[in-house]
């Protein structure tokens, strides 16, 4: 059975209405082209503060006229209550992606970030929980786990906040296990680890890893790595990000409900070998980067040295099973990449 299939059987028998926020983002539009390939009815939220038009009509492009049919997109804020009550309105499943990502930009500009994706958060939840949706299935973070040192990470063993982006996720959290106390709404928060993929912004001073590196190795610019490179990550390719929310949303037992999971694949890479294996990748279109060698620099602020999920609550809870490891991930974004950038 392929990954898709699988999908398709975790989803309830007749098409749901699904709403996504932060739809023209690089999560959010990969849970929308996945759900209208699936036949749902799919509403996108977005403000286009960092998401963009484009994703959407790639979506458009790899979906049927039928299956784009059934997709509406609003053009709103979440910092607008009254926005999240009309994108709510006859939702099944909320899958909630909106936020200001990128630690330095929250160091930047706390109060933004705070309003966007605490405010912001807070209206999506009361909107949600008013109109009695089924689940709310929310985008939480690994940068929860702050300064605790272990290692893989756990989900009930977190430490300090290390930057004003970690404190918002880690407040989205508190929030939504309120929610299920005081008002039996059922969530569940995902905290993604590093996730990767196609239509994964390069662009802007706020780009992740991945998408910035490519960029800058097609373009044969300098490649910067924070530290000695043996940082490590566990990277997530999308497909497997998508799995999480669907079976998140749909999962039956209760007691799945009003947690929150690490979503990764259990590995660990160092961005030494990260960069390895980018390059490699790109080799064969780019003869330039035979011996294109990376620019090392002073460590970043807020960065923790290592990361590395415990994925067994996922596995055992919502039946996870990644998809994509790295080497897989890394290989189908390359050839996005190389179409899309080069
Ligand atoms: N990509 C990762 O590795 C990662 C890791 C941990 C958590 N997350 C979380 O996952 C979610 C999606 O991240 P992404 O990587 O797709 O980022 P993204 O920037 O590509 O997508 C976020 C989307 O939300 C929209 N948005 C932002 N503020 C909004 C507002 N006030 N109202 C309406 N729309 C708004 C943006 O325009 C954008 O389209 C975010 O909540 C992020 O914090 C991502």
């Amino acid at each position: 059975m392929t990954a898709f299939q699988a999908l398709k059987q975790s989803l309830p028998q007749e098409p749901r209405v699904w709403l996504v926020t932060g739809a023209a983002g690089f999560i959010g539009s990969n849970l929308v082209e996945t759900l209208l390939r699936l036949e749902q009815h799919v509403i996108g939220l977005d403000n286009f503060a960092t998401g963009y038009r484009e994703n959407l009509e790639e979506v458009q492009h790899y979906v049927t006229p039928q299956q784009w049919a059934r997709f509406r997109v609003i053009e709103g804020d979440i910092r607008d209550l009254s926005v999240c009550r009309e994108a709510v309105s006859g939702v099944d499943y909320v899958l909630h992606q909106a936020a200001l990502g990128s630690v330095p930009r929250s160091l930047e500009n706390p109060i933004l970030t705070n309003e966007n994706n605490i405010s912001g958060f807070l209206n999506m939840l009361v909107a949600a929980r008013d109109a009695a949706v089924k689940r709310f299935v929310y985008a939480a973070s690994s940068s929860t786990y702050g300064d605790h040192p272990g290692l893989p990470k756990v989900e009930n063993l977190i430490g300090k906040p290390l930057s004003p982006y970690a404190v918002t996720k880690y407040v989205n959290e508190l929030y939504a296990d309120v929610f299920s106390r005081c008002y039996g709404f059922h969530t569940i928060g995902l905290r993604y680890f590093n996730i990767f993929g196609r239509r994964q912004d390069p662009n802007g001073a706020y780009a992740a890893v991945i998408p910035k590196w490519v960029a800058s190795m097609i373009k044969n610019k300098p490649v910067y790595i924070n530290g000695d490179g043996e940082t490590s990550r566990d990277f997530c390719y999308i497909d497997n990000a998508v799995q999480a929310n669907l079976l998140a949303a749909t999962v039956e037992d209760i007691a799945a409900t009003n947690q929150v999971y690490n979503i990764a694949v259990g590995d660990r890479t160092t961005l030494n070998n990260l960069f390895d294996q980018c390059r490699i990748l790109l080799l064969p279109n780019f003869p330039h980067l035979k011996e294109f060698k990376p620019v090392y620099r002073d460590f970043r602020a807020g960065d923790v040295r290592h990361s590395q999920a415990d994925i067994l609550k996922a596995q055992s809870f919502l039946g996870y099973a990644p998809s994509h490891f790295i080497a897989q991930g890394l290989e189908e974004s390359m050839a996005w990449y190389v179409k899309n950038l080069a």
